[in-house]
């Protein structure tokens, strides 16, 4: 009994080594909810909101006839939907400092970055964060970056690109180098 409830262990802690896993908690991202269900069908939204630390590659593996790649964008946002969130759009001034933490539940060494996105193109505006090496799991806890969890970012100035709600977002994006993917988007105007 012993030697299966470690066996058990072993695995557990295998299938969490497998994949990074990751999230931001503060601000709080956009959620999920019936747009994204729309946009990305059953299937994929069932693994989106069944595991909001999982890698986006999971949701991508499931994609059934009901995926509308265009609508969905899986890759810019998680898939998640601005309309399914909208009262969580966030007011930030130029200069304002916006205090983040990224809840880790497995780190896999790889690249990880904060931009400020513009959602109707699906590009960068600026980056406001960069880790030319993020989550490096050759490290044990004591060596970890303090701010790969805990950072903060400076609102610059965009002029008129962001003051109307929907058209901005701020983006943690994590590749790590097994081929795992993690996005969490944070909606904000300037005005
Ligand atoms: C997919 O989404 C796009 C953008 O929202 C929309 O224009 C298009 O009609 C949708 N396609 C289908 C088959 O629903
Ligand atoms: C969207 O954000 C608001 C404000 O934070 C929250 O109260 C609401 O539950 C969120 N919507 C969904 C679908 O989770
Ligand atoms: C941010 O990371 C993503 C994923 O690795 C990458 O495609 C993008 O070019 C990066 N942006 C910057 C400004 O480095
Ligand atoms: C990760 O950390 C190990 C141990 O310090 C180091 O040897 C390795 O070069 C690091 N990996 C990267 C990609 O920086
Ligand atoms: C993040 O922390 C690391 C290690 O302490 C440091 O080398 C790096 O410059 C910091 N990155 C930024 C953008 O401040």
């Amino acid at each position: 009994m012993f030697k299966f409830q470690l066996l058990s262990a072993t695995l557990a802690l295998f299938a969490i080594l497998a994949s990074g896993h990751g999230i931001v908690t503060t601000p709080t991202p956009r959620a999920i909810g019936d747009a994204a269900l729309a946009a990305c069908g059953a299937a994929a939204h069932k693994v989106l909101k069944s595991d909001k630390y999982g890698p986006i590659e999971n949701a991508a593996a499931k994609v059934d006839s009901g995926y509308n790649a265009t609508a969905c964008h899986l890759f810019f946002c998680r898939g998640l939907q601005y309309e399914d969130n909208k009262s969580n759009t966030r007011v930030y001034k130029t200069g304002t400092v916006v205090p983040f933490h990224v809840d880790i539940e497995a780190h896999h060494t790889g690249y990880a970055n904060v931009s400020v996105v513009n959602l109707a193109t699906q590009r960068p505006i600026g980056t406001l964060f960069l880790w030319p090496v993020y989550t490096n799991n050759s490290l044990g806890p004591a060596d970890w970056p303090k701010n790969e969890t805990d950072f903060e970012v400076t609102i610059p100035n965009l002029g008129t690109q962001c003051t109307k709600a929907g058209a901005c977002a701020i983006q943690w994006w994590w590749y790590a180098y097994n081929g795992q993917t993690y996005e969490s988007c944070v909606d904000f105007t300037t005005a």
